[in-house]
């Protein structure tokens, strides 16, 4: 037996799944504007709302003395990674926009460029370990994908958006998701392709570590964007109580697969 009824087991085992779950969902690279209030995460259940992990205002960019921002061109591939962070499942979707709108969620939700899987090409560290369901264990393998910079944007600031929606296993709870995670990055853009008017419609590349071969991702929850942002719900965090600090988990039930709500038909499958 592993905890019985002995208190003290059970609180060990729950201390150690909290410390599991400290500081998830993140962007990892290109590097986020990172905040002091939640050490860098942005969890919608936490009152963190986005569009990014701090404010235009509260940008590394925005500061004389922070080191220059990384510079890329128009048409440029760009490798943006995260931390499983002990979770899986999911989706992450990418969207860029100026830095000067970087405080609205319209110019994101306008400038989506890809939707593909939290668990692109990362799994648990033991793929046979099911204490959590299948494929659902421990382990904080980098996970990543690669965008095009588009070339609907003139030289400046930038800022990608990353969120991760649909996540699971809440607190070692299996058959819950979590809320909406945020961050961004802020980049130089210079160069590259011409300008042109063109927006491009987001892509979708599915295929994770429970999914590999098909155009789907596995998710708990939801699959559309929103429905675990918790509206404008904040926690009213009770001190000594951690899961207080939180409004989640956003939904219960078993994970399930498919693709992000909302594309639209002629969305290229590449
Ligand atoms: C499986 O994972 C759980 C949760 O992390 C852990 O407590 C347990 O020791 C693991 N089992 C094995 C056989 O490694």
């Amino acid at each position: 037996m592993l905890f019985g009824y002995n208190p003290f087991l059970l609180f060990s085992f729950l201390s150690a799944l909290l410390h599991l779950c400290a500081g998830h969902g993140m962007l990892k690279y290109p590097p986020s504007r990172g905040n002091s209030e939640w050490l860098g995460t942005c969890a919608a259940g936490a009152g963190c709302k986005g569009p990014c992990d701090s404010s235009k205002a509260n940008s590394p960019v925005s500061n004389a003395y922070s080191a220059s921002p990384m510079v890329v061109q128009r048409g440029q591939t760009l490798t943006v990674k995260w931390d499983r962070l002990n979770h899986p499942g999911g989706f992450v979707r990418l969207a860029v926009s100026k830095f000067e709108d970087s405080d609205s969620w319209d110019s994101f939700n306008n400038n989506v460029i890809k939707y593909t899987c939290y668990e692109t090409n990362c799994g648990p560290d033991d793929p046979n370990n099911d204490t959590f369901g299948p494929l659902a264990g421990p382990g904080s393998q980098e996970c990543s994908t690669t965008v095009t910079i588009p070339d609907n944007l003139p030289d400046g600031l930038i800022t990608v958006q990353w969120m991760w929606f649909g996540g699971g296993v809440y607190y070692g709870q299996k058959d819950t998701s979590f809320g909406e995670y945020y961050g961004c990055s802020d980049l130089k853009l210079q160069g590259g392709s011409p300008q042109t008017s063109n927006v491009q419609p987001p892509v979708f590349k599915g295929g994770d570590v429970m999914y590999p071969s098909e155009n789907v991702c596995r998710y708990w929850g939801s699959n559309k964007v929103g429905d675990c942002s918790f509206g404008s719900n904040s926690p009213n965090p009770i001190p000594g109580n951690l899961l207080s600090q939180s409004l989640e988990p956003c939904t219960h039930g078993p994970p399930q697969k498919g693709a992000p709500a909302n594309l639209m038909s002629f969305i290229a499958y590449v």
